[in-house]
């Protein structure tokens, strides 16, 4: 089970998170990024940050310590933004936290190198976990004490919005084309020899069972939240294969974005470079 602690200051809101994150201090005098279960895009967006992320860690990637974060509505009663206030009451009791990397700074392709061998990895991971939303335009990549970090896995395996295509969409190709990491050569046929085999049922069962079952229970189709996390092994094993699936064309800026609509609205504006 992830660690858990209790919310006790809400500190501020991420205004650049369309899902309104906020940073909260804990009982354990850390601070966290916190995702709420009653944001507009659902439990799903918290199940995807706890599988991707750590499975990504276990995978020797770089993501910031994930924790079940206790809210308790009242500490956010002094915050005057409305839309805020709306978002803590929804979303009493357990949320996620992730640990805040104070100092860091969005990655820029422009600005910061990045080595074919890493770039390779991520490229590939977000490959097996069908990212759609770690493109140049909203990079979800953070940079800090000189290394890259990876946040925000909530727009990612989107076979879990309909379960009973799963089976086909696991087969399908992944188009890198507007990934942030594009432009560094990322070396996948590294990535996919030292990552792919350690794509396990044993690993992935090990991650499923850190998703709290409050945030699978009740989903049609499935008669227990262990079926459910089977689910999940099953399709993202199906994916391990995905490296000869992954295109990686020219930029496409004026192509239509790859993000849901659901997700697309809430995106952040950034111009396009
Ligand atoms: N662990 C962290 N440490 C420091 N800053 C963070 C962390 N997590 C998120 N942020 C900052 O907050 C912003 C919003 O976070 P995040 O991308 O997770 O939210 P979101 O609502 O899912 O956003 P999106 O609009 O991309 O869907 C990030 O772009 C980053 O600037
Ligand atoms: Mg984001």
């Amino acid at each position: 089970m992830l660690p858990e602690r209790i919310a006790t200051r809400y500190v501020t809101p991420l205004r650049e998170g369309g899902s309104l994150p906020g940073i909260v201090e804990a009982d354990d005098l850390g601070t966290y990024v916190m995702k709420f279960t009653g944001a507009g895009q659902g439990r799903k967006t918290l199940v995807a940050e706890v599988v991707c992320g750590e499975l990504g860690r276990r995978l020797g990637l770089r993501v910031p310590d994930l924790v079940r974060l206790q809210l308790d509505p009242v500490i956010g009663l002094a915050e005057p933004d409305e839309e805020v206030q709306d978002l803590l009451k929804a979303s009493g009791g357990l949320n996620l936290g992730m640990d805040y990397l104070p100092g860091s700074i969005g990655f820029d392709p422009l600005a910061y190198e990045a080595d074919p061998g890493e770039a390779g990895r991520i490229v590939w991971f977000d490959a097996l976990i069908n990212n759609v939303d770690r493109s140049w335009r909203n990079p979800n990549l953070l940079v800090w004490h000189g290394k890259l970090w990876l946040i925000d896995h909530g727009a990612t395996m989107i076979w879990h919005h309909n379960w009973p295509g799963a089976a086909a969409a696991a087969g399908k190709p992944y188009d890198a084309s507007d990934h942030v990491l594009a432009s560094f050569a990322p070396d996948i046929d590294a990535a996919a020899a030292d990552l792919a085999p350690r794509i396990t049922d044993a690993l992935l069962t090990e991650v499923l069972a850190l998703v709290p079952d409050e945030w699978l229970a009740g989903e049609p189709g499935f008669d227990s939240t262990d079926d459910l996390r089977r689910a999940y092994v099953e399709a993202l094993l199906a994916r391990a294969g995905i490296h000869d699936r992954i295109k990686l064309g020219p930029r496409t800026a004026d192509r239509p974005s790859q993000v849901p609509g659901w997700l697309a609205t809430e995106l952040p504006k950034r111009s396009a470079r």
